[in-house]
Formats: structure tokens, sequence, C-alpha cells
């Protein structure tokens, strides 16, 4: 197969930034995916209903004449969120989604929720309403290694909250390692899981043997090579509760080139076209319009899209960076090549 025809991918796990950057980003998201669900973690962050409809109205003034795009809205939960703001988001037709980080977990996650007790009135009217919980799938205990935070955080916190609220549907974001493709798997229909295209394509090794590469740096870490096997199979797979969200996180180069790096891998640039690669070296690329297209609508009660798009199997050179306001932010696979081209 050389080209693959697919419904219009979606997004469900975005970072677009604000100001500038967001100026910057956005035309790689928007001329690829139909819509997006778009992370809240700004500073500051996007608390109420009232800050996605001013942050969703920032995106749509940004976005370039000619590109029809969608801005799914989320609001980031914190101690303080009350259940009456639950109400007035399910009210408002365009917010999606609750954002769990919790606190220090992970970029501009200092607001976040510090004890999941904190937030148990506003999930279960969550789950009374239908709204569903993302959620970035890591403990934040000092004591606990990097690389096993997202597992500790499947029995010690998800399991649990499952338990608590049987009816609340669940999003476990950019999940990185096989426990968590095994979890989702084993779970209730109400539990799905999103995977980036870094996390199916690279593993630790990637960033840390021969030399540290920061841009690979992100948040879950990457894992081990079993591990990256595991999503593969996940997302190819023919559980419908696996699907996209690209985790595109753009951070100025400076930023992550330094003494204490900021986590995040710009991926919109190439935000289908990497997910191709993947389904094509699994002997997938029929699956690829179920992952990227159809599963995530499904999940989020939302129409799949009308209308298609095309890959075609044509390699292109990433360019070393790209502007992202008064500075830069260097792609994933800078100065590389993707095999795969979307025809515009
Ligand atoms: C994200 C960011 O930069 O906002 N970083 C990351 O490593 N993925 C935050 C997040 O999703 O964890
Ligand atoms: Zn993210």
């Amino acid at each position: 197969m050389d080209t693959i025809k697919i419904p219009r991918p979606d997004d469900w796990h975005l970072h677009l930034r604000d100001g500038e950057a967001l100026k910057a980003v956005l035309p790689y998201t928007a001329r690829r995916f139909g819509r997006a669900i778009v992370m809240p973690n700004l500073k500051p962050p996007v608390v109420t209903v009232a800050d996605a409809a001013a942050y969703r109205a920032r995106i749509l003034a940004a976005l370039p004449d000619g590109l029809d795009f969608t801005p799914l809205m989320t609001l980031y939960l914190t101690d303080n969120t009350r259940p009456d703001e639950i109400d007035r988001a399910v009210a408002a037709d365009f917010v999606h989604g609750v954002k769990l980080y919790p606190a220090g977990a992970t970029t501009n996650s200092d607001s976040g929720v510090t004890d999941i007790g904190k937030v148990d009135a506003v999930l279960g009217r969550m789950a009374e309403l239908g709204l569903p919980l993302l959620l970035h799938g890591e403990v934040t205990h000092g004591d606990v290694d990097i690389f096993e935070r997202e597992a500790r955080f499947l029995d010690g916190v998800l399991s649990p909250l499952l338990g608590r609220h049987p009816g609340l549907r669940v999003v476990l974001e950019h999940i990185t390692t096989a426990a968590a493709a095994r979890f989702v798997a084993s779970g209730p229909p109400t539990l799905a899981a999103t995977i980036t295209a870094h996390h199916l394509l690279v593993n630790r090794n990637a960033m840390l043997a021969g030399g540290i590469r920061p841009h690979l740096y992100c948040l879950p870490i990457l894992k081990r090579e079993e591990d990256r096997q595991a999503l593969v199979s996940a997302a190819t797979g023919d559980d419908a509760r696996f699907f996209l969200g690209t985790d595109s996180a753009p951070h100025a180069i400076g930023a992550k080139e330094s003494a204490c790096g900021c986590a995040g891998c710009f991926t919109a640039h190439a935000g289908i076209e990497l997910y191709a690669e993947v389904f094509e070296a699994a002997g997938a690329l029929e699956r690829l319009g179920d992952f990227a297209s159809r599963r995530g609508p499904a999940f989020y009660g939302l129409p799949v899209a009308d209308t298609e798009v095309t890959l075609e199997r044509q390699s292109w050179t990433v360019p070393d960076r790209f502007p992202l306001g008064q500075t830069a932010v260097r792609p994933f696979r800078a100065g590389g090549t993707v095999a795969w081209r979307l025809r515009s």
C-alpha cells in the first residue's frame, strides 16, 4: 500500500500553549486533525468554564484562514474545583473533559490535585453527568522511581478510583507501559487510553544511550522496549478503547537544553504521519483509521469526521527547528526523515 485514506483524524491529547506559541504551533495540528482535546495546563491553568471559553476564543482567533479545526476544551481540576463547575461544563457544549494532574507530576501541574479524596464530590458529579476524567496517570511521591510512577498509579490510585466511581468515564492519558496497556484492556468499557507516537516509536535507549537527548525527555518518561512493543500491540489491536493522543508539547529549545530541562516532545508537525510509520511497521495500516479517526469519537460520543485525508508513502526531511514566537522548538526527528506524507 503506497497510499492510505482515512477519515480525518482527531488528536485526543494536545498542548497548544497560548499567545505567540499558540499561533506558531496550531497550524501543524489544524492541517492534519479535525478536532483536538486541548490540555488546560497554561499558566495560570484553565480552571473554570469561563477560562475555557476565553482560551477557546484565543485558539479560534489564532487559526489560519481556510483551516477547519474544532478545539475540544478541558478544565484543569484543582483541590478547590466545585461540583457546580461540572454542571456549567456540561451545559457549555465546548467542554469535553476534566484533566486531573497529580500536583507536581509534570509541566505546569503545581495547581494540580494534592489528594484525590479532596475531589471526590466533583468526580461523583462527573460520573452522574457523563463528563470524562482525563488522567495524568503517575504518582508523584519523591521516593517512587520515575520509571515506576505510572505502574504504581494503576493499583495505588486508579483501581480504588474506579471502585469508588464505577460509572465514571476515564481516559488514562499517554500510557507508556505494558502494565498500563494490560490494566486498560482488562478494565471496564468506561476506561480508555491514549497513546503518543513517540512512545510507539522509541524506547528509553533513544533518550539515554550514547548521549543524553533532552528533546526526547517527556512525561511519563520513555520506558523499555518491551513496553513499547506492548503499546504497539494495543494501538494496532482490536480493542476500541485505545486511541490516538499525540501529547505534542512544545517547549523552547533553551528550556529543554538546560541544567533542568522541561518535559515534552513536539510531534504536531508529523502528528499523523508518525503513526502511519508505526502501523506500517506492525503490518496494520488498515487499522490506522480505527485508531486515529473512529475510536476516539466513539468514546467521547462525537461523530466520526465526514471528510477524509490521504497519506502517501513519500519520505521527507524534518527541519531542525520551527519558530516558536521569539524562540524555536526542536521537533521530533529533527534533521531525520518521516516515511509518510499527508497529501494536501
Ligand atoms: C507536557 C507539557 O509540556 O505540558 N509535558 C510532557 O512531557 N508530556 C505535560 C504532560 O502532558 O505531562
Ligand atoms: Zn500532555
